[in-house]
């Protein structure tokens, strides 16, 4: 084999998705590939029934009249631009679903994933996994032109961590900072099961999704098109 065969000049960029979890920003962890595909799957068919009512998926109107690409349907609070209301008064009037169980469990072994002293080198992050429970969800789908704009979460009266969970078509997640919509950021791509959780020092960052990439869904997800976000947040709302 020629030199140039085994060191190419041109250098592949590694795919730091294959490398395993990475602490992205102080508090913000990406752990690829979380989820099972059965997991996966179940999740996907819980979110059929979801989307069946009382409040059906909608895309959400801000207040300057501009409708969101990304439809949203909730779990324990319904989320509206820019509060947390029982009932869905913006769509229907009807209440939210209940938010499960399984996701407070599911949420809390997230946040222990994500924040293992390891990976997040910050001790203090551990121990939020034991106490962690989730009381909203937002499950948003993106269809192959949907994207959301860079944005923080900031009408829940906590700072516990937000969890979020990706299935289906991979897109780009903007991880950016504190201060600005703007650099300095970084774009992590998101597949099907990865886990990501933003905490800590990165608790209030702007993110976004500039862009889903139609097609990429794994065959045995359960969806065949479009992703699905399933983000858990602390209300501190009762
Ligand atoms: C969000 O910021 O609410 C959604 C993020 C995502 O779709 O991954
Ligand atoms: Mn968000």
């Amino acid at each position: 084999m020629s030199d140039d065969a085994l060191f190419p000049v041109e250098l592949v960029q590694p795919d730091t998705h294959d490398a395993g979890p990475r602490l992205i920003a102080p508090g913000a962890v990406h752990v690829p590939g979380w989820l099972s595909m059965e997991q996966q799957r179940w999740i996907v068919d819980r979110f059929g029934e979801w989307t069946r009512g009382p409040v059906p998926l909608r895309a959400a109107t801000l207040p300057g009249g501009h409708q969101m690409s990304v439809r949203t349907v909730c779990l324990g609070w319904h989320w509206q631009p820019y509060r947390y209301t029982r009932e869905a008064t913006d769509v229907n009037g009807r209440p939210v679903l209940d938010f499960p169980d399984w996701m407070v469990r599911l949420g809390r072994k997230a946040v222990a994933a994500a924040y293992a002293p390891e990976l997040a080198k910050d001790a203090s992050l551990a121990d939020l996994a034991a106490d962690y429970t989730p009381d909203a969800a937002l499950v948003n789908f993106y269809n192959n032109a949907a994207a959301m704009g860079m944005h923080q979460d900031k009408d829940e009266h906590s700072n516990a961590p937000v969890v979020s969970l990706s299935i289906g078509d991979s897109c780009v997640f903007r991880f950016g900072n504190t201060e600005t919509r703007t650099k300095p950021y970084t774009d992590v791509h998101l597949r099907s099961g990865d886990l990501f959780v933003f905490g800590g020092a990165s608790r209030f960052a702007y993110h976004g999704i500039p862009k889903v990439h139609p097609g990429t869904a794994p065959a045995d997800c359960g969806l065949s098109e479009g992703r699905i976000n399933i983000t858990m947040r602390v209300t501190g709302l009762s």
